[in-house]
């Protein structure tokens, strides 16, 4: 991640305590035991920003999480022209989004650089505005992880669309209309960029073999408020009657199920019970996990429905290996499979882990390596043998979910882990250092 002056993030985002350079330091091996409060969901939380672009009506969000990536696009939206004001709600943030006067002009080509969620704002501009230059999005180092879906469905929608030095350029003076789009194969941000932009198209739009990811009903139910008609979110054909009048709209964003599914492997592999409470209601059981919760079971993470979200503890046959193939949701989310790598490292036997989505998405393996894991890295699948213990060591986060990952290694380990690239922690997670405290861990954030 390049280096940005941090403290001019405040600008649109007052919360967030510049924090550069930072490290972690982790004592391992204490059982985690309490409640740890699950925040919004980060990969519903940006979508739902950039859904405020549609209105000239206020947006109001609560359950914000307070991270890096929050922070960053509230300063992009903002450069934007976007009134945004915020609350410390009762869960979480509470913001409140003024779309009334975009324009395009400025979109800040640091910012989005360090976030590939900024690739949603082409959709939602173009087709407020009739033209965006959007510099092409940055984002975490896993894979090619192109935008041609999302550049190929508003051209079928009548933008016309060019890519040069870097900068997309997408034009539609007389507005965008409803079009049959296919997409090749269920991505998130693609369904969830043209849908935003659907919603302000003439006439409908129908996406094809669209992902199916909770976050994108959650991104559907908040265009619902402000009167769009969309039928089929959730389900891998999404149909969107466009061009109606919108108003303003209050919504709840939903909890992130991968900070559920990751604490829950903190539960097991410290041989804890944490009590995974969710702050609002979308779904509070093992289904918001889709097909995780089983599997993570099988490894020997109990699950349990509690009051107000889910209980987490290790099965009392212990943590036994698994095989798991990351998949579009309801499959195995590939944004928990670094967790789930940790959590087998020191399960009984052998598991595999075959990554389908991104295609190098195993840099936490080498850093895993370095703590006594015993890992082999075949094409797509990495091989896991399990050992009875890591052991603590200096490590380095190279994307969100990695960081997460070692975390958890370092929770479980025996003696001191140091962990740097903590700014990826801080891009996905709110406040997780310190909900871990408060649940046990020996876990202090150190500035060097
Ligand atoms: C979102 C999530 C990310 C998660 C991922 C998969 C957010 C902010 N991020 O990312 O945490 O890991 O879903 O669940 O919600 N692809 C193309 N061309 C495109 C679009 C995608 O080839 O135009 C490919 C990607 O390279 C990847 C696959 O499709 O191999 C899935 O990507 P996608 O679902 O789009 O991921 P994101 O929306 O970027």
């Amino acid at each position: 991640m390049t280096s940005f002056p941090e403290p001019s993030l405040r600008a649109a985002s007052p919360w967030w305590q510049p924090r550069a350079g930072g490290y972690l330091r982790i004592e391992g091996g204490r059982p985690l035991t309490g409640t740890y409060p699950i925040s919004g969901a980060k990969n519903a939380v940006l979508p739902l920003m950039v859904a405020a672009l549609v209105t000239p009506h206020l947006v109001t969000l609560h359950n914000v999480p307070a991270s890096l990536d929050v922070a960053v696009l509230s300063n992009l939206l903002q450069r934007l022209g976007t009134g945004l004001s915020w609350r410390q709600g009762g869960v979480g943030l509470s913001l409140t989004l003024c779309a009334d006067r975009i324009h395009e002009a400025r979109i800040d080509t640091a910012l989005v650089g360090r976030m590939r969620a900024s690739v949603l704002l082409l959709g939602a501009i173009v087709a407020r505005c009739g033209e965006v230059r959007l510099p092409l999005p940055g984002g975490d180092a896993i894979g090619l992880r192109g935008i041609d879906f999302h550049l190929a469905g508003l051209r079928a929608m009548g933008a016309t669309v060019t890519l040069e030095a870097g900068i997309i350029h997408a034009v539609a003076p007389r507005g965008l209309r409803g079009a049959e789009i296919r997409l090749p194969q269920p991505s998130v941000g693609a369904t969830e960029n043209l849908l935003i932009a659907a919603v302000l198209a003439s006439g409908t739009t129908t996406i094809a073999n669209a992902a199916r990811e909770p976050e994108i009903i959650d991104l559907a139910a908040c265009l619902a408020a402000m009167g769009a008609v969309i039928i089929g979110a959730g389900t891998d054909v999404v149909t969107i009657l466009g061009g109606r009048a919108l108003g303003g709209a209050v919504h709840t964003v939903m909890p992130d199920r991968i900070e559920t599914g990751t604490i829950a492997c903190a539960a097991a592999l410290t041989d804890g019970a944490i009590l995974l409470r969710h702050g609002s209601s979308f779904e509070t059981g093992a289904d918001l996990l889709g097909a995780a919760a089983p599997i993570l079971e099988a490894a020997g993470v109990a699950l349990s429905p509690a009051e107000g979200g889910l209980m987490a503890r290790r099965a009392p046959g212990g943590l036994t290996g698994v095989d798991i193939q990351t998949r579009p949701y309801p499959g195995f989310a590939t944004d928990l499979q670094a967790p789930a790598m940790a959590l087998l490292a020191t399960a009984a036997g052998a598991s595999a882990i075959t990554e389908t989505i991104f295609e190098q998405r195993f840099k936490h393996v080498d850093e895993l390596r370095k703590m006594g894991a015993h890992i082999q890295v075949q094409g797509r699948t990495a091989f896991i043998r399990g050992v009875r213990r890591l052991s603590g060591a200096h490590v380095t986060a190279t994307d969100v979910r990695a960081a997460a990952a070692l975390v958890l290694a370092g929770l479980g380990a025996k003696g001191t882990t140091i962990l740097d690239g903590l700014d990826h922690l801080d891009r996905g997670y709110d406040g997780m250092v310190e909900k871990l405290s408060a649940c046990g861990a020996s876990i202090t954030r150190a500035t060097p």
